[in-house]
């Protein structure tokens, strides 16, 4: 009965968020004490079950490195040449751990102004000083620097300022958290360098990795104590160097990342992905799909995740300009009835407007949700304040947009998710997405805990103490238009801005 004209053209209905709410259930539950833990890929959980889209407004390093700290994961994209997305990697994996293992360090010969300038290049107080073969010859601190006059920053090299390898206080390689935290509050020092019997430098603890650590006991983190952390590849071209260049750097998570994940090319390069041993310690989620055939392709090609919406997002315009794709819950639902069966999590892409469509997509079949227009407007996307009409915004655009496909002067590694990367002049793109703005919200921390709180709502109603739970519970009920103009704030004129709460979008 429902399909239009044959059975070959068959027309099953599609619903998106605004087309369901969830079941109030008989609850005992208390929202404070709810487990929001889910999994991201086959072998990485996450105690806040959100992902920072691959955007070039959306997730650089300091995005990643707040989702990760709120328990989150950021995924890098992928819109900028190969040695600078595998910088932002190890900018990751460098800010905090329980050791780093791989630290940026000086060599004596240099310059306090170069040293400065590495300083800052890396957003580091100071740095060990090891010599060409990687002995520890001291290490240099705002501290040695603080009576050092400016004016002889040129002159003045690392050596001539150091505290000397006699008047530190190192650790030997291997030493516990335990035993390093004992030694830096015994001499009040910030940094301790670790270092092998030869004297070579091994790593560096920080004073500031065990302050993050009370301060963040939710971070998403790695078995040596380092953020996690995913970052965009494509399927073609210099894929398979950006892919060596962002394994090398420490990333966790490779995301194939493509408008759609059913296209060979794409299967393929996941293929190759998997069964190459340099990537043996990396999860690969691939994407996006909308149907059950587009997951079960993806899990045949071995993913760890599969990565679903196509056109569901803030800026898309994929199905109107191709007239394709799936509204949301429908397209979880369904590649959820391949995914679940081989045990492979679901990301939900695109199309979140509200913290409760976070419970819907869960209910739906996904395992975390991909966020790109609520955390754009963060402190922490890229991209500077715009102030228009005395209102703060952050710049937002779709990796489809003319702006993030077109060169204007430099190379585009974004058309290729559109599979345009054979189109040679912009006049002759076929953008998929919008470019625009969206309210400054503030501080990622803020953001995340308003989404979670409601998250956390979300699990009271339902009766929910896990994610598992929260699935098995859940269940929908289809609204009409009258019903979703019901569900927001109506008859009323809003005064006050709710913290999670801004208005419907025109
Ligand atoms: P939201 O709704 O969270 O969506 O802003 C973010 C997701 O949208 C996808 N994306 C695009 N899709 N054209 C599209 O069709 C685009 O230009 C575009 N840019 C991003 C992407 O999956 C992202 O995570």
């Amino acid at each position: 009965s429902d399909s239009i004209t044959s059975p070959d053209v068959y027309a099953p209905t599609g619903l998106t968020y605004d087309d369901v709410l969830l079941l109030p259930r008989l609850t005992d539950v208390v929202p404070s004490e709810v487990d929001t833990t889910s999994r991201l890929t086959r072998r990485i959980s996450l105690a806040t079950p959100l992902v920072s889209a691959a955007m070039d407004t959306v997730t650089e390093s300091a995005m990643a490195i707040a989702m990760a700290r709120q328990g989150g994961v950021g995924v890098l994209h992928r819109n900028l040449p190969i040695e600078e997305q595998a910088e932002q990697v190890r900018r990751v994996k460098r800010s905090e751990s329980g050791m780093v293992t791989d630290p940026v360090t000086v060599g004596p010969g240099a310059t306090i102004a170069e040293l400065d300038r590495l300083c800052g290049h890396y957003k580091v107080s100071g740095l060990p000083v090891v010599e060409e073969d990687g002995s520890l010859l001291g290490i240099i601190t705002n501290r040695d620097l603080r009576f050092v006059p400016t004016d002889q920053w040129s002159v003045l090299t690392v050596r001539d300022c150091m505290t000397p390898r006699e008047r530190l206080v190192t650790g030997p390689t291997g030493i516990s958290r335990e035993a390093a935290k004992a030694l830096l509050a015994e001499h009040r020092v910030e940094k301790l360098p670790v270092i092998d019997p030869d004297g070579r430098l091994t790593g560096l603890i920080t004073v500031k990795d065990f302050v993050k650590t009370e301060q963040y006991p939710q971070a998403t983190k790695d078995d040596a104590g380092r953020l996690v952390v995913g970052a965009a590849v494509g399927y073609w071209g210099d894929t398979w160097q950006r892919a060596t260049a962002l394994a090398e750097a420490g990333v966790d998570v490779l995301v194939v990342d493509t408008a759609n994940g059913g296209a060979r090319l794409a299967l393929e390069m996941i293929g190759r992905l998997k069964s190459d041993p340099a990537f043996s310690g990396i999860e690969v989620v691939g994407g996006n799909v909308a149907t059950r055939e587009g997951a079960q392709a993806l899990i045949d090609a071995g993913v760890d995740a599969v990565k679903v919406g196509v056109g569901p997002g803030s800026i898309c315009t994929t199905r109107v300009v191709a007239g394709v794709g799936v509204p949301q819950v429908t397209a979880v639902y369904e590649a959820a009835r391949a995914c679940a069966p081989a045990g492979v999590p679901l990301i939900a892409d695109g199309g979140l407007q509200y913290s409760g469509d976070i419970a819907k997509a869960l209910v739906a079949g996904a395992d975390t949700v991909m966020l790109g227009s609520l955390l754009a407007g963060c402190t922490e996307s890229p991209g500077d304040l715009v102030f228009v009409n005395g209102k703060q915004w952050k710049r937002y655009r779709g990796m489809g947009s003319l702006g993030a496909m077109s060169s204007r002067g430099r190379t585009s590694y974004s058309k290729d998710r559109y599979f345009q990367a054979d189109v040679s002049g912009d006049d002759k793109l076929i953008p998929e997405g919008v470019e625009g703005q969206v309210p400054f919200s503030g501080s990622l921390a803020d953001v995340v805990y308003q989404l979670v709180g409601g998250l956390h709502q979300s699990m009271f109603y339902v009766g929910a103490r896990s994610v598992t739970e929260l699935k098995e519970r859940g269940q929908f009920v289809r609204i009409t238009s009258a019903g979703l103009k019901e569900s927001h704030p109506h008859d009323v004129k809003m005064t006050v801005e709710a913290p999670n709460y801004t208005g419907r979008p025109e």
